[in-house]
Parts: structure tokens; sequence; C-alpha cells
């Protein structure tokens, strides 16, 4: 047995939707509730369905009984502000886990690279279940910000930089890509993150919203990249440092959001 995957999806590991029409819908992502949570930079998040249906954040497989990434519980509260949000997490009619919006402040290109991980969504899926990858619809309009992917963390020619104007639809197999958002601002970037799983719903879904991944990189100057990359660099080698002196091992980002 393996687990079920888009084809589409597979092949390259994203998927880039059509473009959405955010400006027709109410801002509903400004008046939801947040919490603070801190993850691959500053942020703060909104979620919409969570393990038990209470307002928090927390990864699935951290409640009791743990479990992962699937049949999250929509949070009557935070449905009622966000109708159309809720709508979009439910179109493809695959099963959801986490949905929550994401609150991201303005960082550097270095930044994201040092916080760049790799999701942990299908701990505890069983063998033979559809494989959970995750949505990202923007809904700020960040067309100069990038969801950065890599193949391998270190090696900036693997790296994906897709533009992340308001509407832009992409699904990741976060679990297979090293990814975060490098958001140049200077507003705060907001998106919807919904964890799905994989099957017959979603390849449907991809298909009416024209699913591609024929991506071109936007350009990106060598020496803005090797700056960043040796940045990168120096901050680890600090990081090591500091934990070297208090005699812990480095153990890396663990399911932090983009
Ligand atoms: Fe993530």
């Amino acid at each position: 047995m393996s687990y079920i995957k888009s084809s589409l999806l597979d092949e390259k590991g994203y998927v880039i939707l059509d473009r959405y029409d955010q400006a027709a819908d109410p801002q509903e992502w400004k008046n939801i509730e947040y919490v603070d949570w801190k993850s691959s930079g500053v942020t703060r998040f909104a979620p919409l369905a969570s393990a038990f249906g209470e307002l928090e954040v927390n990864g699935f497989w951290n409640h009791t009984p743990p479990r992962t990434d699937k049949d999250g519980v929509w949070i009557d509260s935070q449905v009622e502000k966000a109708p159309h949000l809720v709508a979009r997490a439910k179109a493809p009619g695959a099963n959801v886990g986490r949905c929550r919006v994401i609150e991201l402040q303005p960082n550097e290109y270095a930044s994201a690279l040092y916080n760049l991980h790799q999701d942990d969504n299908n701990r505890l899926n069983p063998d033979g279940a559809g494989w959970i990858v995750r949505g990202f619809f923007n809904l700020s309009d960040d067309p100069e910000s990038f969801m950065t992917l890599r193949q391998d963390r270190f090696d900036p020619t693997t790296e994906i930089r897709i533009p992340l104007p308001a509407g832009a639809q992409i699904i990741v197999d976060t679990q297979r890509f090293w990814h975060a958002v490098w958001h140049k601002g200077p507003e705060p970037r907001y998106c919807l993150i919904t964890s799905w799983e994989s099957g017959p719903e979603l390849d449907a879904y991809i298909e009416r919203h024209h699913g591609r991944n024929d991506h071109v990189n936007p350009p990106l100057a060598q020496e803005v990249i090797d700056d960043a990359q040796a940045e990168v660099q120096r901050r680890f080698a600090e990081r090591s440092v500091v934990l070297a002196e208090k005699g812990r091992a480095e153990k890396g980002p663990v399911d932090p959001e983009a």
C-alpha cells in the first residue's frame, strides 16, 4: 500500500490554480480572532477549524488522543465571521484538517531561508489514506512576496519562488518541500491555509481551477542569493554555538507554518 496522491501535485510537489477574485469578497480576515503562535517569522494565527473546535492552533497530534491532520472541527465563532473563507476551504469537498488564517509580519529573504521547514501533516496518517497537502490562498495583495519552496534546504538552485498577489491560490506538498514565505511588506501578509486530504475530490477541484505546475521563477540577482545564503550559514553557526553552550543539539524547526 501507499498513500493516495494527486498526480499533478505529486509530479512537482506544487500546483498553481487560477487566481481568485479576492477584491470581490469582504475582508473577513480582519474581523476574526487571532491567537499568538510563533512560527516561521513573526506570526499570529486565526484558526477556523481546529482539533476540537477550540480557538487554538496546535497540531492535531499534540492533542489527546493524538491524531493526524484530518477531521478538523469548525469553530462556530470564527465561521460566523468568515463565511467566504470557510466556503473556500470546503469547496474541494476533501477532508479538511487544520484551517487557519496566518498573519505574517514583513521579513528579509535571509530570514525566510533560515525559517525554511517541512511540515508534518502526515504524522499518524495511515498507509493507504490520502496524502495531506496544504492550500495557500493569499488574501492580502503581496505581489512582491514569494512562497519559497526548496527541494534541498541549503541548495538555492532547487528554489521555486511563487508570487503572492491577492487571490493567488497554491497547493503545496509541504511535507516534501522546505518552505517559508519571503514577505517584503510593508503591511502584514494574510493567507488562508487549509490542510486537505488528497483524493478524487481534490483532483477534480484542481482540474476545475486549471491547476498547473509549469511555473517560471521571477528573476533574483545572484548576489542577493549569495548574500542570503551566507547570512543563513552565519546564523546557523551562531545558533550551534549557543546550543552547544547549553549542551543541546540542533533539532530544527518542527512543523511551523509558512
Ligand atoms: Fe509549513
